[in-house]
Parts: C-alpha cells; sequence; structure tokens
C-alpha cells in the first residue's frame, strides 16, 4: 500500500514538473516542441491531473445543442489529441474538424479516425485555414490561457462560426491566469454589446483539474477552478 501511494505521488510530481515547464514563458515555436514530444505521453499524464475539461465542455455543449447533433458540423481547435471530439462523440455528435499547431498532437488524433478533416495552424499567427459561417459549433478547450493561444482568437472563431451557431470556450481561473482571464472577458463582453454574440451559458468549476503548483490555488484545495462560457453567433442557422 505503502509503495503504490509512494507510486502514485511520485508520477503526480512528475506530471507537475512536466505540465509546469509548458507554462513558463517561451516562444510559439518553443511551446510546439514541448507539445510535440509530449504527445504520445499526454492523455495519460493529464489522466493523473485529472483534467476534466474536454468532458464537462463536451455535456455543456450536449445541454444547449439537443436535437440532431449527428448533422452538426464541429470545429475543435486546439484539438491536441482529440478529447474533446471523442467526449462530444458519446453525446452523439458525428462530424468533426481539427486544428492544431503541434504535428505530433495531431498525429495522435489522427490515429482515432475521429476527424472528417485535420489542420495545422498556429493560432495567432495564421487565420484559421476554414470559410466564414461554416460551423454549427466551435469548441477552443484548454489552450486559452497565458502564453499559449492570445485572446484575439475569439474573432477567427466568431468568424467560421455559422449564424446562431454556437462557440464553447474554456479557461483556468488559477492565480497565474487571472489576467489573462480578465481580458478574454472583456473581449467576449465587448463582442457582445457590439450585438456579434449573446452569452448563453457560463459554468464555474471549483475542481477544474489538479494545481501544477501550490502557488496556483488561492484556499487549501489542491485543485484549481475553471470555466466554461458558450456564446450564440447572431442571426438564424
Ligand atoms: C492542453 S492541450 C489541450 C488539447 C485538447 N483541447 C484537450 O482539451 O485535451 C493544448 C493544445 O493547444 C495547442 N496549442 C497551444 N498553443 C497553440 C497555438 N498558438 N496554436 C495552435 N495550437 C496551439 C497545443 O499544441 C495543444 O495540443
Amino acid at each position: 500500500m505503502a509503495n503504490s501511494m509512494e507510486a502514485k505521488s511520485r508520477s503526480l510530481q512528475q506530471v507537475r514538473d512536466k505540465v509546469a515547464s509548458a507554462h513558463k514563458d517561451c516562444s510559439p515555436a518553443e511551446k510546439l516542441h514541448f507539445y510535440n514530444q509530449w504527445a504520445t505521453q499526454y492523455e495519460e499524464d493529464v489522466s493523473v491531473l485529472e483534467y476534466k475539461a474536454p468532458y464537462l465542455a463536451a455535456a455543456a455543449l450536449a445541454s444547449v445543442c439537443t436535437v440532431n447533433r449527428e448533422t452538426k458540423l464541429v470545429l475543435d481547435v486546439a484539438c491536441g489529441t482529440g478529447l474533446v471530439s471523442e467526449e462530444l462523440q458519446r453525446f452523439g455528435f458525428t462530424l468533426f474538424h481539427g486544428l492544431d499547431g503541434s504535428a505530433g498532437m495531431l498525429e495522435v488524433a489522427k490515429n482515432k479516425e475521429l476527424y472528417q478533416e485535420l489542420k495545422q495552424c498556429m493560432l495567432g499567427q495564421d487565420p484559421l485555414p476554414f470559410d466564414s459561417d461554416k460551423y454549427d459549433a466551435v469548441l477552443l478547450v484548454g489552450a486559452l490561457s497565458d502564453g499559449q493561444v492570445p485572446v484575439s482568437v475569439v474573432f477567427e472563431l466568431l468568424r467560421v462560426t455559422k449564424p446562431g451557431g454556437l462557440v464553447c470556450l474554456t479557461t483556468r481561473s488559477n492565480v497565474s491566469n487571472l489576467k489573462y482571464k480578465a481580458e478574454l472577458e472583456e473581449v467576449m463582453s465587448a463582442m457582445q454589446s457590439k450585438g456579434h454574440w449573446e452569452q448563453i451559458l457560463v459554468q464555474e468549476v471549483e475542481q477544474w483539474e489538479k494545481a501544477v503548483s501550490e502557488k496556483e490555488t488561492s484556499s487549501n484545495s489542491d485543485y484549481i477552478p475553471g470555466v466554461i462560457y458558450i456564446y450564440k453567433k447572431h442571426g438564424d442557422l
């Protein structure tokens, strides 16, 4: 028993060290290199952190998209290894396009044979390689945070969403991401004031995932909080 608990805590510490290195300041090229070499170990590591964002985002989207899910064309942005679309599939969605900056992550996603289309694109540098008004639902899960995808990407997400379609975003509420989160909320709310979209769901989650360092928690919890937002683009489908 003592040995297995030790093994578990060692492995949690290893994952913490790994993820902490992903959060450190580095160039976009270095970040991609990090994800490329993490790709085959990613799912095992995030399960140690009890990373639930893909399931939570899929459940939130399903709660506001209750009919004909199998006909909805979904774009999974920063899809990584495909966890979000896998969860969406459990809720009855079937049509997935994916996009990520990391060739290594895309390779793992491709092998799942879930996506009808997968593209490599560096968010924040390149426009999304998709037509305007194309998708019924666009999700960006686990990559809207300081040092990853810039806030300005939301304009592109809105552009490729169909009028009346849904945009589902997640971010973390840990201490070092609060400035980014405030900026994201300011931009999303300005887009609502301008009549581009309307917020239809906000879900705060206390135990989003395990903290990678004690500095990241504001209470005595081992977990950091996170949040899911869903917006509906104005106009009829
Ligand atoms: C934490 S993973 C999340 C993956 C997946 N959405 C999930 O929830 O499991 C972050 C993903 O964002 C991608 N990413 C980070 N910054 C990016 C950028 N600027 N452009 C494109 N992809 C990026 C990484 O390659 C990685 O696959």
